[in-house]
């Protein structure tokens, strides 16, 4: 090369990064100057505003209208609403043409013109329906769950709708609460990276890109904390628990841009969320930086009264407005009570403004003042809407959900020739159970059943016999004869049981949970028949059940699948997918033992056989039946080679570890490698672990892979005793393995500055 070439491509490299700078300082430049321009258009319409259409944008109503060709619509009186400006926000409505005619009345007919929002729980998917969020969670595939909820974003937004109530990032430690289907488990790390790949996934590129929802991060907050279980129920905890396991799930997904918030039903050590300035404005808002919108949960404003913290419903609306609640769903009281309120000066208007402010911000950055039908799209609905792509996807994530927990003498995968097959169990050809709880617009007669699912798979001179030899949860034992008698005739037996999607999801807690009605009872009947035998489980929740855990030699946790559940089932137990995923939740011997959770403390006297006075029970093992992060696979995976890359580090530094991982068996499979510290001493009590990072990885076999992480500052750092989130100095552990209890550890120590 000349030196004046040379010279030439010095000045180009050089001026990169110039160029790069001006155009970059440019682009935010007119950022800024779009978002000045929005302020100055939203001051302009608060001017024109009437005290009755500003805290008519605050008002969200669920449509009452009909179900007319698989759309619903609203009331004729809520129309009329709209036409008033009573209404900035409707929930429950959807179909593009139904929502299409509502929006038209608001821009049309209403004095301002200002359009709606429209909201939906599109939760796990909207017509192709993915594996409830905890089956999601137990692929520990942040990736692979962004892409789910990508496609339910595109499905919905094509559909006519801008809102979800989803991702639903709430932590869960009581399997009685059936809420804990609807979330990401028990760790608030698992937690954080879900609520981060939901939210990206609904929000895409942008707010306002066609395909895009708002997504909306709920409840605010430690609604999985209520006592017993028991859904609604108090929440009693400290701020270091709230800030350690609740909120990083929240914090997440601010940080991964989510546009709107939802307050929970629950109040925390006296105080309803609902009303809490604490979480909406201090904690959201203030520490945060948060500037999306908040709503409350469903008429959780008016029960303000009922917790007994407001004398009347106007005294409800002014402490959730106050607190930072800016919509109120369902209660009616802010444009009911409000009004008057605010004329007799006893809430300042200035409260309403900033709500009002940040809700028709939204609509701004939604692009709705630009096109009020941006998403809703009739031809992209049908073009979109439960595609085959969609489809497959969903039997991916389906098949990477599932937890194998035991197999026994190697029953599974099953051949595709055997002669005969049973199937038997009251889930096998359940087409609406697989759904789960929040179906959205999925449709039950989509569902593949297990009982199609396998015979989608296997050769076609395999027999398959089915009988569900009982009910759910009936005590009638009369079709187990039948179904001993097809299990007598069979080379191996699938025997598909658990819950209904009715027993988990809101309001629908239980103080047992053991599998409901015959079904151990059945199980042990088939047992008899000596034949090899296969439980494929579909919960909502851990369920306790140690005969079936001690006595079946093959056991498949299935949650609820999704639309694709039976495929990405029979992929599994036939072997063309080795099972992968990983308990996000502990699974207790007894409901004795709940709460029981991996990153417990130490205790002062932490359990032991050689002394009597110890944190035990005098009737079960302290440990669970099967920890948080476990779960088989078809093939062997030996760990080996741990390694930190210095013992010694400053607070500040970061920290590599590494891991040899080696498939040690003979076929290809994913393993989950889980990274755990714990600080052994510190001013405050620490867990004996917390999970800090994850990789699913897939080997063939004998293929090894060096999988290396990195810890920084937050990882180590913890809530002092003032509150502050720092690093002491001292020894850590640091633990690797392929769930939270097998696992190879070094030591570290962290020195001063
Ligand atoms: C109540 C539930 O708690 C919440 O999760 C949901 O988004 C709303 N209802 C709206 O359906």
């Amino acid at each position: 090369m000349s030196v004046f070439g040379r010279n030439r491509l010095t000045t180009v490299v050089l001026l990169i990064p110039v160029f790069s700078f001006l155009f970059l300082g440019r682009a935010k430049g007119q950022t800024q100057w779009a978002e000045a321009l929005i302020e100055r258009k939203i001051d302009s319409l608060l001017a024109l505003m009437t005290l009755e259409e500003k805290l008519g944008q605050l008002n969200q109503l669920a449509a009452r209208g009909d179900w007319v060709a698989g759309e619903k619509g609203i009331t004729e009186e809520q129309k009329q609403m709209v036409r008033r400006g009573e209404v900035g926000s409707f929930l429950n409505a959807t179909g593009a043409k139904t929502l299409k005619e509502i929006q038209r009345i608001a821009v049309e007919e209403s004095r301002l013109k200002i359009p709606l929002i429209f909201a939906y729980d599109v939760i796990h998917g909207f017509r192709t329906i993915f594996p409830i969020p905890l089956g999601e969670a137990a692929t520990w595939n942040p990736e692979l769950i962004e892409k789910a909820s990508r496609v339910a974003a595109i499905e919905a937004s094509a559909a006519g709708l801008h809102w979800t109530f989803a991702p639903m990032v709430d932590i869960a430690r009581d399997p009685r609460w059936g809420r804990i289907a609807e979330g990401a488990g028990e760790d608030p790390y698992l937690g954080s990276t879900m609520s981060a790949a939901r939210v990206r996934g609904f929000q895409g590129e942008g707010l306002g890109k066609v395909g895009t929802l708002l997504a909306c991060a709920k409840h605010f907050a430690a609604y999985g904390g209520a006592e017993a279980g028991r859904d609604y129920n108090t929440v009693d905890i400290s701020e270091r628990t709230l800030r350690t396991i609740y909120l990083p799930p929240f914090k997440a997904a601010v940080d991964a841009g989510v546009g709107s918030f939802m307050s929970a039903f629950n109040e925390i050590a006296g105080m309803p969320s609902t009303a809490s300035a604490f979480l909406f404005t201090k904690v959201l808002r203030d520490e945060w930086k948060f500037t999306g919108i908040v709503v409350s949960d469903w008429t959780a404003v008016m029960e303000l009264t009922r917790h007994g913290v407001a004398a009347t419903q106007g005294e409800a609306g002014v402490l959730a407005l106050r607190a930072g609640v800016d919509i109120d769903m369902e209660s009616k009281i802010y444009v009911t009570d409000l009004p008057h309120l605010v004329r007799q000066g006893k809430l300042s208007i200035d409260v309403v403004d900033r709500a009002v402010r940040r809700v028709l911000r939204m609509k701004y950055r939604l692009g709705l003042f630009d096109d009020p039908y941006r998403f809703n799209d009739p031809d992209r609905e049908k073009a979109v809407t439960l595609t085959a792509d969609h489809r497959a996807l969903a039997r991916t994530v389906g098949a990477q959900s599932l937890v194998l927990l035991k197999n026994e003498n190697r029953i599974l995968p099953l051949s595709k020739n055997l002669k005969t097959i049973a199937v038997l169990g009251p889930l096998a050809t359940s087409k609406r159970d697989p759904i789960g709880s929040w179906g959205a617009v999925g449709r039950a007669e989509e569902v593949v059943t297990v009982l199609e699912g396998v015979r989608n798979k296997v050769a076609s001179g395999t027999k398959i016999l089915h009988a569900a030899g009982c009910s759910i949860d009936s005590l009638d034992r009369r079709g187990f004869e039948e179904a001993r008698r097809l299990a007598e005739q069979s080379d191996v037996v699938l025997i598909v049981i658990g819950e209904s999607h009715r027993m988990s999801g809101e309001a629908s807690s239980r103080t047992h949970i053991g599998l409901p009605g015959v079904q151990e009872e059945f199980v042990r009947e088939i047992a008899k028949t000596g034949k090899p035998m296969v439980v494929v489980l579909m919960n909502g929740r851990p369920l306790t059940m140690p005969w079936v855990y001690e006595n079946v030699p093959a056991i498949l946790v299935t949650w609820f699948a999704g639309t694709e559940a039976g495929n990405a089932i029979a992929d599994v137990l036939f072997g063309d997918v080795t099972p992968g995923g990983k308990l996000p939740v502990t699974f207790p011997r007894s409901l004795g033992q709940v709460p029981i959770y991996y990153n417990h403390k130490n205790t002062g006297r932490p359990a032991s056989d050689q002394d009597f006075f110890t944190s035990k029970y005098l009737d079960s093992p302290v440990t669970p039946q099967f920890p948080f992060g476990y779960g088989l696979s078809y093939t062997k995976f030996v760990y080996s080679d741990l390694k930190v890359g210095t013992e010694k580090i400053r607070s500040t530094d970061s920290l590599r570890v590494s891991v040899r991982v080696k498939n040690d068996g003979d076929g290809k499979g994913d393993e989950v490698v889980q990274l755990y510290i714990q600080d052994l001493v510190a001013s405050v009590t620490r867990p004996v672990k917390e999970l800090r990072r994850f990789r699913r990885i897939t080997l063939n076999p004998g293929e090894i892979k060096t999988v290396e992480f990195t810890l920084g500052y937050d990882d180590l750092a913890f809530y002092n005793q003032e509150m502050k989130f720092v690093v002491e100095p001292g020894t850590f552990k640091v633990f690797v393995g392929g769930n939270s209890v097998d696992v190879l550890e070094k030591t570290f120590e962290v020195v001063e500055r």
